[in-house]
């Protein structure tokens, strides 16, 4: 991890999905930058977890129980952030349904339930969090929102349709947010990882799969939570106060070339 400069002292942050991979970590950077954070995640105890380390490196953190994809629960958090730190400037969506991978299967043959589960938790914890949080980010005269994205919005996984269309729609809703309240000082961005080791990935890919992954990757190694946090860290920080309404890919290069590269590689090689 990055040596810490302050860069969130004096600003509450909630981080959605904190109780693990990029939220948790995401959580912890803040917390080192300054930030109070509402650690939120639907398991609590995982959330504690992360409050646990925070507190440990004499950081400022509570967790909260919620789930992102219920209004009201996502209303008792922002109100609960408030009570406790007395306003809110960042919000951090990480939150993401992992319970229906299996499930998210090609159109014609999954079933349709499985795409209510996954935009309830992608896309509509995004909408949730955003409608009940901008009102206090506008009362202190702005704020810095950021959505979790992924490459497969655009790049498409076969299979997995639930959650390529929620992440799409996150990066709609970005766009929107950013262009509705940009001019009143709330920034939103969205920033899209490609593979980043995490226990959902983990338990998702075999290690035949992740050494694909490997392959697949501009970079010496794959990525790691603290690389979307520190990216994240980048767009929640004043540095990038005329950054609205982008996707940050951090993806170690995997979608900087073109789908025949690896190809020519083996064919390079063979020769
Ligand atoms: N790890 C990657 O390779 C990768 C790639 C692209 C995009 N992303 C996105 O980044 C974000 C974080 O990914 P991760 O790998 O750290 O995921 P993760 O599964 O490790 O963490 C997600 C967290 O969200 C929580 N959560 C699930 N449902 C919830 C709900 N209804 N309400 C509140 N919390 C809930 C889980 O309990 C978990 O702690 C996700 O939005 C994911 O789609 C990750």
């Amino acid at each position: 991890m990055a040596s810490t400069t302050g860069r969130l002292t004096g600003k509450t942050a909630i981080v959605t999905g904190g109780g693990s991979g990029i939220g948790a970590a995401t959580s912890e950077l803040f917390a080192k930058e300054g930030a109070r954070v509402v650690v939120a995640d639907l398991h609590g105890a995982n959330a504690s977890i992360t409050v646990e380390r925070i507190l440990e490196e004499g950081g400022t953190a509570e967790p909260f129980a919620a789930d992102v994809s219920d209004e009201t629960q996502v209303e008792e958090l922002v109100a609960f952030a408030v009570r406790t730190y007395g306003g809110l400037d960042v919000l951090q969506n990480y939150a993401s349904n992992r319970g229906v991978v299996e499930h998210d299967l090609f159109v014609a043959e999954a079933d349709t339930e499985v795409w209510a589960r996954q935009l309830g938790v992608d896309l509509m914890g995004c909408v949730h969090t955003a409608k009940h949080a901008i009102p206090h980010m506008l009362a202190t005269g702005g704020g810095s929102i950021t959505n979790a994205t992924s490459l497969a919005a655009w790049l498409s996984l076969e299979s997995r349709p639930a959650y390529a269309t929620s992440k799409a729609a996150v990066i709609g809703l970005t766009k929107t947010l950013a262009t509705e309240y940009g001019k009143k000082g709330v920034r939103t961005n969205a920033i899209a990882p490609g593979h980043i080791v995490s226990p959902a990935t983990e338990k998702m890919y075999s290690d035949e799969q992740t050494q694909v992954m490997l392959d697949h990757v501009s970079a010496p190694r794959l990525g790691r939570p603290d690389d979307v946090a520190l990216a994240a860290l980048f767009l929640a920080s004043p540095e990038s106060s005329f950054i609205n309404g982008q996707v940050i890919v951090v993806d170690g290069g995997m979608s900087a070339y073109a789908p025949m590269v690896p190809t020519f590689r083996r064919l390079a090689a063979d020769s």
